[in-house]
């Protein structure tokens, strides 16, 4: 099996439409195991560091004037294929385009304001994580989900 973990956060605009439960509770359902979690204000240099790969595009701007809007929760996320599997709960990017049951299909109008971010791969997961976390110390990895001791009995 393949565990990955993978940085998501919930944008401003689902923390200021009260959807922060009904997020978190679609990657607790699908039986991802959330690792870390934290609620901030997301600063200057976090903003630029986390979207460092659209400087210059058209949206740049209003992308980080948005994210520092409204607080964000910030989560590591582990599971299996995380990094896919978590990018297909959240839909496409343009929520026009996302899949019907999907978080940006379901709760989001507008890419601008699309709900949540997700990495797109293992080493970009790994730097936007410690952009939001210490990694050595605020992740909590001593614990077992109860769909981990499902598989870890089956494999036995
Ligand atoms: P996210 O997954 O956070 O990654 C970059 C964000 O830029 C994206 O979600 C969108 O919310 C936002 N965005 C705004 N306009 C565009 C655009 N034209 N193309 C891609 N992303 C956009």
């Amino acid at each position: 099996m393949n565990i990955e973990r993978t940085f998501v956060a919930i944008k401003p605009d689902a923390v200021q439409r009260g959807l922060m439960g009904k997020i978190i509770t679609r990657f607790e359902e699908k039986g991802f195991k959330i690792i870390a979690m934290k609620m901030l204000e997301v600063s200057n240099e976090q903003a630029a560091s986390h979207y460092a790969e659209h400087k210059g595009k058209p949206f740049y701007d209003g992308l980080v004037k948005f994210i520092m809007s409204a607080p964000v929760v910030a989560m590591v996320v582990e599971g299996i294929d995380a990094v896919a599997e978590v990018r297909h709960i959240l839909g496409a990017t343009n929520p026009n385009n996302a899949d019907v049951g999907s978080i940006r299909a379901d709760f989001s109008p507008v890419m601008s304001c699309n709900c949540v971010h997700a990495s797109d791969s293992v080493e970009s997961a790994k730097r936007e994580m410690s952009i939001y976390f210490d990694v050595e110390k605020e992740l909590c990895t001593k614990w077992k989900t109860r769909m981990e001791i499902i598989l870890d009995d089956l494999s036995k």
